[in-house]
């Protein structure tokens, strides 16, 4: 029956990616690719004030425009109930202002039109009379007694506080530093970044009045949660909605949200009984959506004068943003930021954070990271640098010294988390050969000798990936479980469905790689479909590197269910008992006589065909998979660079990193995963910048002011790797899609430091422009001068 094995291309494989083919001949499926008979276009008309009281909305003038079918104001919006939809957070958001705009480029009123162009000239002629009020838009301002009140709608709220949220034990901690030889503190500021995906938001929502039923093609991370969130807020009944994620270009968190546009397409298609697109401008995307961030911190490490680290505390501020609307862990105001103790072993730490409303965007997606796990590994990383310096020490070793150690796994830190396993000293071993760490430091001593700024940054992060356990994790009450639907058709083919919508990571090649590896099927013989509500098992969604921890694993259960029948039928074939079948590689075999043997192809058609009496027909299952914890990646990485002192310029000679995700399904994925974080790292660190002036108009709106390092400025990049599986998860891997960005600011950063330490700068907020860093240069020299 069977012949000889063919090999599987499964788990550690390097299978090229199957949805390239589509993507490289330009025959993707996005948003704006849909057209259906009969749809108009939307466009939103934006605040150009960041705080204004609105008097009046006047859609008159537009509504004559020919080509215009409606105007949508607030008013109409309150009238239907929607002019206010809940947040994933549990706060409450604006769809269409009523009462008074809250930030620049907020949405006031919406045209739809017969023609895109039509809608966005009609938005010039709607007339809104506002009164400018006074503006906040940093914590420290809002926090003010005399701070302008922004949530005034809001019952109860007296002023722009949010939530305070602490973690770990402040006794221990304080005890830690009364007994400390020496503590070193950092003040530093994460500022706010974009996400920026290629492709910007949008929605095409197909509402059938005479059935009911709404179809919303949507660019959005987690149809399955929009869904819930839709009925929910719409009040429709949830069969009657299907969301759906066609290709995407691109999400990095940004397309988590529910954003006003999708709600207010939704009403419109509804009350106008045609389907009805809007997608956003850049310009839109980048002011008004999804911005990550924004983390005013202040940390302090508790030392020996040997270099332990004995404690940790971190105070932060967060600036969420006009509307508290990120999604995080309902239990976690501040998501996983509590990680901040990062790869020591810090017997005590304690961090607050306080998170506040300002005159800006909402705030504080997880912009390629698990929540705000970003923010932490940055502080942490960059604390850790300045501490071994003021104590004398060479950063690797202070590492090396205070290192969670690899038979302290699984390891249960200060603020709570038990991190499943790791080998931190391996990592950074890898790192410092690769990079030639000893030989560079006496090149580095060399060359200030003859005044040249040579810098060699390290940064060994863990992160937190894969929320999560059903017990610490929800939105809105919704467990963090996600699921994998398998069917293997007679002639061996299969179908997996999948609960998390890819933006680009693979997951069509990598999730039937799974699928390969437990059931011998190629992977190109198995369809995977994703993003479409009505066609795929619930899940929370994509994001946080939480689809190989959660989906992945759902995907290797629900493999083993169908192993389990497949070797009975296999038996039936073989007429031997169940337990003398095995299977390897897509081939069951009878122990002690490996020649008798089926393939999975034979059983599968025997599901259909030939099956014994009393089991059902066919071969498919489905699995929902509850976490019992989340997986910890980690890594080191290693940067060196030269500063020019005249310019502030300076430049990356080197990049090393060195990776550990556990089991790598799909080295070639993973590769190309780190590949991309470490260029948006490296964007964050060197150029990206969203800024705000005084009355709160966005600077940034564009790619001129808000640069993105193209393929000129990306540097090399030199990777390496260690595989520490994970203990608990069904294939032992870990997530990687957001290592390299939650890594690598830390260590781009960390170079310059360590050039510039000698001359006296201690700290330069991110990013680090030739400006900024000339001006540190010169600020520094003045006070040597002075002093
Ligand atoms: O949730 P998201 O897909 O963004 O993150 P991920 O789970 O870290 O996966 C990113 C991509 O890398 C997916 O295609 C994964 O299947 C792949 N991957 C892998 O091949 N091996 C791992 N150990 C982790 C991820």
């Amino acid at each position: 029956m069977a012949t000889e094995a063919e090999e599987i291309r499964g788990i550690g494989h390097r299978v090229r990616r199957k949805e390239d083919d589509r993507f490289i001949r330009g025959a993707g499926n996005y948003i704006d690719d849909i057209h259906l008979p009969g749809m108009l276009h939307m466009a939103i008309l934006r605040s150009p004030f960041a705080h204004a009281k609105i008097n009046s909305v006047d859609g008159s003038r537009a509504q004559e425009l020919e080509g215009v079918i409606a105007v949508v104001t607030g008013e109409l919006m309150a009238q239907h109930n929607l002019a206010w939809m809940p947040t994933l957070s549990g706060d409450t958001e604006a769809v269409l202002a009523t009462d008074k705009v809250r930030f620049q480029g907020q949405e006031v009123a919406a045209v739809i039109a017969t023609d895109p162009y039509i809608a966005k000239d009609a938005l010039e002629l709607i007339d809104v009379d506002y009164d400018p009020l006074g503006v906040v838009i940093n914590p420290e301002q809002a926090a003010a007694a005399d701070a302008p009140l922004i949530r005034d709608e809001k019952e109860g709220q007296a002023d722009n506080h949010i939530y305070h949220w602490e973690s770990g034990d402040k006794e221990a901690t304080d005890a830690a530093f009364a007994q400390a030889d020496r503590v070193v503190s950092l003040d530093t500021f994460y500022p706010r970044s974009h996400p920026s995906p290629l492709e910007t938001c949008g929605c095409l929502a197909d509402v059938n009045p005479a059935t009911g039923q709404a179809t919303i093609y949507m660019t959005s991370q987690a149809p399955q949660l929009i869904r819930t969130v839709f009925a929910l807020v719409a009040g429709l009944p949830e069969e009657k909605i299907r969301i759906v994620s066609p290709d995407i270009g691109g999400g990095f968190g940004n397309k988590v949200p529910v954003y006003p546009g999708y709600v207010v397409a939704t009403a419109a298609s509804l009350l106008l009984g045609h389907p009805v697109k809007w997608i956003e401008d850049r310009t839109e995307n980048l002011i008004s959506t999804g911005f990550a961030r924004d983390f005013w911190m202040h940390g302090e490490v508790a030392l020996k004068e040997d270099g332990t680290m004995t404690g940790l505390r971190v105070s932060l501020d967060a600036d969420e943003g006009a509307f508290y609307a990120d999604a995080q862990p309902s239990k976690f105001k501040v998501g996983l930021f509590h990680i901040v103790s990062g790869s020591y072993d810090l017997p005590a730490a304690h961090v607050v954070a306080d998170g506040y409303y300002t005159n800006k965007a909402p705030g504080g997606v997880a912009y390629r990271c698990s929540f705000r796990v970003t923010e932490a590994s940055y502080m942490i990383e960059r604390l850790v640098q300045n501490a071994a310096y003021e104590i004398g020490m060479d950063p690797a070793d202070f590492r090396k010294k205070n290192f969670i150690e690899k038979d302290q796994f699984p390891y249960k830190s200060a603020t709570g988390f038990e991190y499943d396993s790791g080998d931190y000293h391996g990592a950074m071993e890898l790192a410092l050969e690769k990079v030639g760490y000893e030989q560079l430091r006496k090149e580095q001593a060399e060359a200030r000798e003859q005044g040249r700024l040579i810098g060699i940054g390290l940064a060994s992060f863990t992160e937190v990936v894969g929320a999560g356990p059903h017990k610490d994790y929800d939105i809105l009450g919704i467990k963090m479980n996600d699921g994998a639907e398998l069917r293997v058709h007679p002639t061996g083919k299969a179908h997996l469905k999948i609960s998390s919508q890819t933006q680009g990571q693979g997951h069509e090649t990598t999730f039937a790689q799974i699928v390969a590896e437990e059931l011998g099927i190629q992977p190109e013989d198995i369809k995977v479909t994703h993003g479409d509500s009505d066609d795929t098992p619930y899940g929370l969604g994509t994001y946080a590197s939480r689809s190989t921890p959660t989906v992945g694993a759902a995907t290797a259960m629900v493999s083993r269910k169908l192993a389990d029948k497949a070797r009975k039928l296999a038996a039936h074939l073989l007429e031997v008992s169940e337990e003398d079948v095995e299977l390897a590689k897509g081939r069951f075999t009878v122990k002690g006589a490996p020649d008798k043997a089926v393939t999975i192809q034979d059983v599968a058609f025997a599901a259909y065909t030939n099956f014994p009496d009393g089991m059902e027909a066919g071969l498919e299952g489905v699995a929902y998979y509850d976490p019992p914890n989340l997986t910890f990646p980690f890594g080191t990485y290693a940067v060196v660079v030269e500063v020019d002192a005249d310019t502030g310029q300076w430049k990356v000679n080197r990049m090393v990193a060195v990776d550990d995700c556990g089991v790598r399904i799909n080295p070639m994925v993973v590769e190309g995963q780190i590949h991309g974080g470490l260029c948006e790292g490296f964007g964050i660190a060197a150029m990206e910048q969203i800024t705000f002036d005084e009355e709160g108009n966005c600077i940034g709106a564009n790619f001129l002011d808000y640069l993105l390092p193209t393929a000129w400025e990306t540097p090399r990049f030199e990777l390496g790797e260690t595989v520490t599986p994970s203990p608990h998860h069904p294939i032992g891997a870990k997530g990687v899609g957001e290592s390299a960005t939650v890594g690598s600011p830390a260590a781009f950063v960390n170079a310059v430091i360590d050039a510039l330490w000698p001359l006296g700068v201690r700290n330069i907020d991110m990013p680090l422009t030739s400006a900024k860093v000339w001006e540190a240069i010169q600020a520094a020299k003045a006070g040597a001068a002075a002093g």
